[in-house]
């Protein structure tokens, strides 16, 4: 019996362990987010569109409308993995980063034409042009996020610390 309570104890522990390294690689993957196992950022794909691909207009370029029409077209198609303001999701990369957000216009627009299928990325070349380029305009309109803004801020100085500092000022 007591053996049998100590087996399940164990168990529990084991459990516990487990649950909590699960939670760490999480935690972990989410924070490195942009590195695969090889060091290779996910980024790295825009950076092999072909010069011509690169070379390509935003005919919308100038065009407040296509930023909010892109918008539309961002919740409906792209919200789901990347999150609703582009900042990241569990299933895609945030697009507010600067290796996105500085990317031409023209590698934005032949990332959505192929998609990096064998990474999750799909394919939008059923979308027709003019709404590809929408949402381009509309991911570019957002701008670099601010590191990390949506996630809970680094652990803080415990409490007392903080009491100390402003004692002393
Ligand atoms: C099913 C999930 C999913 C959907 C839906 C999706 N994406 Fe992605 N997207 C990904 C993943 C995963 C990556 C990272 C691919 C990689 O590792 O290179 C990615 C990467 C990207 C990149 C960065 C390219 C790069 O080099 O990694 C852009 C830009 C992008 N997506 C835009 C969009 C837009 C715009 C839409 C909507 C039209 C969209 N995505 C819809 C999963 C998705």
């Amino acid at each position: 019996m007591k053996s049998r309570m100590a087996s399940l104890s164990l168990a529990v522990v084991l459990l516990g362990v487990s649950f909590v390294l699960s939670a760490k690689g999480q935690q972990n993957s989410a924070k490195a987010g942009v590195q695969d196992t090889k060091g290779h950022s996910v980024y790295d794909e825009l950076s092999k569109a072909p010069e011509k691909a690169r070379a390509k207009r935003n005919p919308f370029e100038k065009d407040p409308q296509a930023v909010a029409a892109g918008r539309i077209l961002f919740e409906q198609h792209c919200a789901e993995c990347h999150g609703d303001a582009a900042q990241g999701g569990k299933k895609g990369p945030s697009l507010r980063v600067a290796d996105v957000q500085d990317a031409e216009p023209g590698a934005l627009f032949w990332i959505l034409t192929n998609g990096i299928v064998r990474k999750g990325m799909p394919v939008w070349s059923k979308l027709p042009e003019p709404q590809r380029w929408q949402i381009v305009s509309y991911i570019r309109s957002l701008g670099v996020a601010p590191a990390q803004a949506d996630s809970p801020p680094a652990k803080s100085q415990p409490p007392e610390t903080m009491d100390l500092f402003s004692r002393h000022r």
